[in-house]
């Protein structure tokens, strides 16, 4: 239905001269480059749970949220650590292991910013790894946490399918 709608655009469009038939051919290979790839099973992912899946050089995150999936970047969107390797609460906020960013598995929004503290507790440190940490304090202070990427995503019987 879809590309049915999209191929009569382009007809018209290019009877317009509103686009070229290259530019439609552009648009149908990224059309055809954008598929579904299967990356696992409905069961391999439970209610609650998320999955690390890569796939055409994407690490991606499904999560399950009360039976529906969903798929994000796995790759945090501060520090590149590992959302897979985190949390995920019951309405799909998946926090970050490293700092504790949070992300909206729903929509992929920055839900809280990442926190960089040091341990009240620590031994003090010498002198020259107090500088060392003083100055990647400065660099990390101008690091932001950005928004993650989503996927879309769906269920076909037993499979999950991701559009990449
Ligand atoms: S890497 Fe995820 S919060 Fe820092």
């Amino acid at each position: 239905m879809i590309t049915t709608i999209f191929n009569r655009l382009c007809r018209q469009n290019i009877n317009n001269n509103m686009i070229s038939k290259s530019d439609v051919g552009n648009l149908e290979k990224q059309q055809q480059e954008q598929q579904f790839f299967e990356v696992g099973k409905v069961d391999e992912v439970p209610i609650g749970k998320m999955k690390y899946v890569e796939i055409q050089g994407k690490e991606i995150v499904i999560s399950n949220i009360g039976g529906k999936f969903y798929a994000m970047d796995d790759r945090c969107g501060h520090m590149n650590a590992r959302l897979s390797m985190g949390n995920i609460s019951k309405d799909g906020i998946v926090t970050c292991p490293f700092h504790g960013a949070r992300f909206d598995a729903t929509t992929g929004k920055k839900t809280k910013e990442a926190v960089l503290t040091s341990s009240q507790q620590m031994e003090p440190l010498p002198k020259t790894w107090q500088n060392y940490l003083e100055q990647a304090g400065q660099l990390m202070s101008y690091i932001r946490t950005y928004d993650q990427q989503v996927f879309e995503i769906q269920a076909e019987g037993d499979r999950i399918k991701i559009r990449v």
